[in-house]
């Protein structure tokens, strides 16, 4: 296949392809011919997806989009071999897996952190070119989630701990554990391909689940160096891994209602379609993490410097391309002026570039019509009266989005209610509270919120209406899901499920308890009975 030809565009951006440091280039695409099932790396010679990079380079043919690699597009076939493996490996409980203790778990996650830290430059580097992310940001997502699996190992050491003891009540002796609930379906996102994957995976399987895994359709090959990780980590049918279109390889698995546990991140719409297709609706339990449309509030006696900063931040790290991300701010009237210039100001500041630049925040997009999405999003609000605050506001190089200021923005515009999940701004002014508190309830959406000022009176009061709209009221500072420990959730649209370190471990599992009269003889017997399952635990 040629290479797509960038045309008519001027080029003060994309590299020269001789010119890109050696240490950031992909050595070679990654042609991955490999899938991962019942604990065999099987080899397809079917259908590929090709996959070219969100950053275009200058060559002598022009500018253009590299091929990066391809990937297998599986079939229903595959899917369901992935799916009867998962099951086959949890055998209805009774599977190696589920069986094994918790410190024998643990090593296999150990083994897998292990390879993982190995292959860490490698996906760094896929992070660039796969998905545009910046190398500092792949970076934190890295190590964000290292520490993620070490933290989940420590919490599952606890919980075993906890879980080891009788308990006694009116007579009656329970020893109460949590156990695994099956086969889990586990599809990340492209914006956090890695750390949204394994954040739900590691602590799914260290339950003692099994899993299916589909990666995102944008972030496939930073996960193909994990494979290996996988194959020698886990015994075989554990951990499974489906490629291709969604559509085609997903329904199957989920119509047979043998899928315990659906772990989704992405949109409201399509988790509504994969619940739909489970024969009993009820047996499915679901951990979704979807869209938001955080809000930002500034109040009139907010510290400006500081509004300003968070809020840049917060709106347009990587890109905006964030679910926590802030996606409109409503800002006093009184200071909307000074808060505008400083913005664009900072705005338009940050650094665009190529990932591997230093300090640069603004890259481009992964998906391919993204700023198209964009550009509409842009075109209706200055019809409905918004205007471009910035300077280098809605000018697109390729697929790199300059951030972009849109002021007043107000209610007939599809910004103020659509997740623009990139670089586009909306400021909406306000004189009485009472109109970001009415946006709030009546939004789809309730993830987070942040109140910039300093008026306590005036912000307990919102934040007393906000607590019941919203899972995370931020004050003073930019709406985030970390530190890790903390609960992530949403309401209405935006999730269902709360995931942090120890609450993962809850989701994937499910209290079931051992019980016995408290009378002569039965203590013994039920310390026999359940010494297999009492914590081995020790450090
Ligand atoms: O896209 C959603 C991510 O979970 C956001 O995580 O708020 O830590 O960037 P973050």
């Amino acid at each position: 296949m040629k290479d797509i030809v960038l045309e008519n565009k001027t080029n003060d951006l994309f590299p020269d392809i001789s010119e890109i440091p050696e240490r950031f280039c992909l050595k070679s695409p990654v042609m991955q011919r490999e899938y991962l099932i019942n604990g065999e790396l099987r080899l397809w010679d079917g259908e590929m997806q090709e996959i070219r990079s969100p950053i275009y380079v200058t060559t002598t043919s022009g500018i253009v989009q590299p091929v990066i690699g391809s990937y297998p597009l599986l079939g229903e076939k595959e899917s369901m071999e992935a799916l009867e493996a998962a099951i086959s490996a949890y055998d209805n409980g009774r599977g190696r897996w589920p069986s094994m203790s918790v410190r024998e778990r643990i090593a296999c996650v150990e083994t897998f952190l292990a390879e993982m830290l190995s292959k860490k430059e490698e996906i760094l580097t896929l992070f660039m070119w796969e998905i545009g992310k910046s190398r500092e940001g792949a970076l934190q997502e890295f190590d964000r989630t290292a520490e993620y699996i070490r933290n989940t190992i420590d919490a599952v050491k606890s919980l075993d701990r906890s879980s080891s003891q009788c308990v006694k009540e009116q007579g009656i002796l329970g020893h109460i554990r949590r156990a695994p609930l099956g086969v889990v379906l586990c599809m990340g996102p492209y914006n956090y391909p890695l750390n949204e994957t394994l954040s739900i995976l590691i602590p799914a399987l260290i339950m003692g689940n099994t899993a299916v895994i589909k990666p995102p359709k944008l972030g496939v090959l930073l996960h193909y160096p994990l494979l290996s990780a996988f194959l020698t980590s886990f015994p075989p049918g554990v951990v499974n891994i489906v490629y291709g279109e969604g559509k085609q390889i997903i329904p199957p698995i989920l119509r047979t209602g043998k899928v315990d546990v659906l772990a989704f991140i992405g949109s409201s719409r399509v988790a509504e379609k994969l619940k739909s297709m489970h024969p009993k609706p009820h047996r499915l339990r679901s951990i979704l993490g979807l869209e938001a449309k955080n809000p930002g509030i500034v109040l009139p006696d907010a510290d400006m410097e500081l509004a300003i900063r968070a809020c840049v931040q917060g709106s347009l790290a990587f890109n905006g391309q964030r679910c926590t991300a802030l996606k409109i701010l409503f800002v006093h009237s009184k200071i909307a002026g000074k808060f505008l210039d400083g913005f664009a100001e900072q705005m338009d500041r940050l650094k665009c570039g190529m990932p591997w630049e230093e300090g640069v925040v603004i890259t481009p997009l992964a998906e391919p019509d993204r700023t198209v999405f964009l550009n509409e999003l842009v075109k209706d609000a200055k019809k409905h009266g918004a205007l471009i605050m910035n300077r280098s506001g809605g000018f697109v190089q390729g697929n790199l989005f300059r951030p972009t200021l849109l002021y007043p923005v107000n209610e007939d515009m599809r910004i103020y209610r659509e997740e623009q999940f990139g670089p586009v701004v909306p400021v909406v002014p306000f004189d009485d509270i009472e109109i970001p508190v009415r946006y709030i309830i009546q939004s789809s959406y309730g993830q987070q919120a942040s109140i910039f000022g300093k008026d306590t009176g005036i912000m307990r009061k919102l934040t007393d209406i906000l607590v019941n709209q919203v899972c995370r009221v931020n004050i003073n500072c930019m709406c985030q899901r970390g530190p890790d420990i903390f609960p992530f959730a949403g309401r209405k649209d935006s999730g269902e499920g709360t995931l942090s370190v120890s609450d993962a471990l809850r989701v994937f599992s499910i209290r079931t308890m051992v019980t016995t009269t408290d009378v002569q003889g039965n203590k013994e017997i039920l310390a026999g009975i359940v010494r297999g399952s009492t914590s081995e635990i020790t450090d």
